[in-house]
């Protein structure tokens, strides 16, 4: 029988590449000690999918054949496991493969041989499998969604010839940023460099889960944190968060506008709920009402001085985070693109005179970001750019004073997450 470890995996693998589902972020809760190795190893499977796979093919008896998927994550779980995890042993990444090829719904019983003896000779010279492996071309792992993706993040900055080089940072495994909320810096944490507050994990240190289970900081990523870094002096004294959960960025933004009122939108249950929970935890005071922030703000009155609209998308810019990214389905973009112009409209009827509006998405694709801009400004001539973002935070600078109306950070040199912004204040 395989450890939990590998079957918590193998089912992870079952759900991208059999029902184009995403891994939960809580797929490993329940694995203990053995949660780092399946991590690892689902990292590894997901992020070198392609070339696994083309390293298998041509040693079938007929190649052109489909292969169940079963079998190629038996394999690919053996292989990753013989070629880049050391500390396993050859017993154990052969035999617990062969094993999961025997298992009902995750293997294939007919391919338990083919799956032994790829596996045991693979492990006869497990640098060899790791050089023949590591040297097949980096776009066998790239999906066509993935190509596009990349390609629109690097377009902005006139670098499209950039592809391998952020190809090869994404698919490092990434290191967790966060906010200090109170207190001093913990061991293990250090200070990003031109964002205050903002601080990341150490090479080699644990995860501080104590520090954040007591209130100290919160996990955000650095692109989250300079966004959230805008210039803004005109008073902001009524303030809504339009799609809040799980409440980092309504966190923030009580902080940067002490005493301002906050309504904080989220449509779904459980979310909300969570949101609400989490505020309180931190002390924060803000109005959460769960609905759906287009037909609340289509059936209400109130205006604020700030809206910050931090759009559902596809999530293109979180692939690092998401190895299974580049494998979805992707077939939700229509309803998404729709949805958040469906937002912005509906956001831009409830800004008060002078107010700033802030839209961002996680996401490198520009009928999710900068299209909506100008669409949205061409609509509503009372809406205009508004140069708020400091070029130094890596946003690309096409104003006053260094400063930017659009936050689109260049992936080469930005470490954080894949976002696009904009801002526009009503005249
Ligand atoms: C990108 S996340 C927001 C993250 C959050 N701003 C933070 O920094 O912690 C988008 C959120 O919008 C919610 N959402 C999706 N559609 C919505 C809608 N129509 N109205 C309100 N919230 C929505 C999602 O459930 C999700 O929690």
């Amino acid at each position: 029988m395989p450890t939990p470890a590998r079957i918590h995996v193998a089912h992870a693998l079952h759900e991208v590449f059999g029902e184009g589902g995403r891994v939960p972020d809580i797929w490993d809760r329940e694995l203990g000690e053995d949660a780092q190795l399946a991590q690892a190893l689902l990292g590894l499977c997901l992020r070198r999918w392609g070339r696994l796979q083309a390293w298998v093919k041509p040693k079938l008896k007929d190649p052109d054949r489909g292969v169940p998927l079963g079998t190629r994550v038996s394999l690919a779980m053996g292989l990753a496991q013989l070629a880049w995890l050391p500390g396993v042993s050859d017993h154990a990444a052969v035999n617990e493969s062969v094993d999961l090829a025997a298992t009902r719904d995750l293997g294939f019983l007919p391919h338990k041989g083919l799956v032994n003896a790829l596996l045991r000779r693979a492990s006869k010279d497990r640098a060899a499998l790791a050089a023949e492996l590591d040297a097949l071309p980096a776009s066998l792992d790239r999906s066509p969604a993935v190509a596009r993706a990349l390609g629109a993040a690097l377009a902005p900055h006139g670098a499209e010839g950039e592809l391998e080089a952020l190809w090869a940072r994404l698919q490092q495994p990434p290191r967790p940023d966060f906010r200090l909320l109170e207190g001093e810096i913990p061991e293990g944490l250090v200070p990003v460099a031109g964002l205050p507050g903002c601080l990341c994990l150490e090479e080699g240190a644990p995860f501080p889960r104590p520090w954040l289970e007591a209130g100290g900081g919160m996990v955000q990523d650095r692109s989250s944190q300079a966004l959230l870094a805008y210039q803004w002096e005109r008073p902001v004294t009524r303030i809504l968060d339009a799609c809040a959960a799980p409440g980092g960025k309504t966190t923030t933004l009580a902080r940067r506008h002490p005493g301002a009122a906050i309504t904080a939108l989220e449509v779904h249950p459980k979310r909300a709920a969570r949101l609400r929970q989490t505020l309180e935890q931190r002390g924060v005071e803000a109005r959460v009402i769960q609905a759906d922030a287009a037909e609340w703000l289509e059936g209400n009155a109130a205006v604020f001085d700030l809206i910050l609209l931090d759009a559902p998308c596809s999530g293109s810019g979180t692939l690092q985070k998401h190895p299974e990214w580049p494998w979805l389905k992707h077939d939700d973009l229509p309803r998404l693109t729709g949805l958040q112009r469906r937002l912005l409209s509906a956001a831009a009827e409830r800004l008060a005179p002078g107010g700033l509006l802030i839209y961002a998405v996680c996401s490198w694709l520009p009928e999710e970001g900068i299209a909506h801009r100008d669409w949205l400004v061409e609509a509503r001539p009372d809406l205009h750019p508004a140069e708020v973002w400091p070029a130094a935070l890596g946003a690309e600078v096409d104003g006053r004073a260094g400063l930017s109306a659009t936050f689109r950070p260049d992936p080469l040199r930005w470490e954080g997450e894949g976002f696009q912004g904009f801002a526009v204040r009503r005249a």
